[in-house]
């Protein structure tokens, strides 16, 4: 089945997605999910429209090159009479079949999304205020299939003792909260009032602010105050790039026989595999990514997980 996609850079996706749903649901089926994502099925095929911050992505597919040509045009005719107060730009990749898609195609990670445990009426509501509350920001919020992965590490791990790094508005502490063992805690770190006071709410909501303990400041200075012994059970890094060797190397030491450290965006949106890049975090992550391969402490794997996840276990 071919597929195609856009990326329209717009400042407000999702009301897009709820004025075409709204729309063409006189005409034909349509849904909205409570995160905001919609589904239009034509008769030629589907379209899936997902909000981000600064841009819609579009998903279409259909049966064969023709019917998706016209699910392209449809999708595009009625996005754009919408956009009456900006000018979109609307342009579709070339039809793409399983066998010449990137790892992880669009396609793919709006499957993922929808084949791991749902999210709940917290996490999608969480989704909804941190697009509306920080626009182009909200890019930085780990997606659910993420986050039921996280959940799943600290469960498969046994973990009372966690830590992490880069809370944002919550949502992967919300995932980490829940999945500790009884009597559990996490230590969650970030620089931002503003973002965590969304965090705390919700945290609220979720129902684990009470095993959560808040630390504002930079996090290497939280992450030095800590005991130096192996008493940490796992750890998620999801901050400043360019700390990211820091903090393994406090977090690593700390973890116990077993324990666990789990590293975001170790690809950098592809950015680690091109040597043209090289800001110092682009230079940074590569070290640690080579490191991390080297370093008889732990043994690790990195999975092709949204923009790249790393599990180092402590031998
Ligand atoms: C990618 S976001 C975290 C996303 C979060 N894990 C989630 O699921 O929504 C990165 C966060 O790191 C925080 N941050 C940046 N520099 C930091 C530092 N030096 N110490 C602690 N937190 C930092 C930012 O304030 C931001 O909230």
């Amino acid at each position: 089945m071919p597929s195609s996609t856009a990326h329209v850079a717009t400042d407000r996706p999702a009301r897009y997605v709820r004025q075409l749903v709204s729309h063409m649901g006189h005409r034909t089926t349509t849904e909205i999910a409570g995160d905001g994502r919609g589904t239009i099925t034509l008769s030629g095929g589907t379209c899936v429209l997902t909000p981000s911050g600064g841009h819609l992505d579009l998903i279409a597919t259909a049966g064969d090159v023709e019917a998706l040509a016209g699910v392209q045009e449809v999708i595009t005719r009625h996005l754009l009479r919408f956009a009456t107060q900006e000018e979109l730009a609307v342009e579709w990749t070339a039809p793409v079949t399983a066998e010449s898609m990137q790892i992880i195609d669009p396609v793919i990670g709006d499957y993922l999304l929808t084949h791991c445990t749902p999210a709940d009426e917290v996490l999608q509501d969480l989704v909804v205020e941190t697009r509306e509350a920080t626009g182009g920001a909200s890019g930085m919020q780990i997606s659910h299939d993420e986050g039921a992965f996280l959940t799943m590490l600290v469960r498969l791990t046994g973990a009372r003792n966690a830590v992490e790094v880069g809370v944002f508005t919550g949502y992967s502490s919300i995932c980490i909260a829940r999945g500790l063992a009884e009597g559990g805690r996490l230590l969650a770190c970030d620089v931002s009032d503003e973002w965590t006071s969304i965090a705390r709410r919700y945290w609220e909501r979720a129902g684990v602010s009470d095993r959560i303990d808040l630390k504002i400041g930079p996090a290497i200075d939280t992450l030095r105050a800590l005991p130096d012994e192996p008493t940490l059970d796992i750890a998620f890094i999801d901050a400043d790039k360019v700390n990211y060797p820091l903090y393994y190397e406090e977090i690593v030491r700390r973890l116990r026989p077993g324990g666990l450290v789990v590293l975001d965006n170790v690809f950098l949106g592809g950015r680690v595999v091109d040597p043209a890049h090289q800001e110092e975090h682009h230079v940074a992550m590569r070290r640690l990514n080579d490191l991390l391969v080297r370093d008889e402490r732990v043994e690790s794997v990195m999975l092709p997980v949204r923009d790249g996840v790393t599990l180092a276990r402590r031998r």
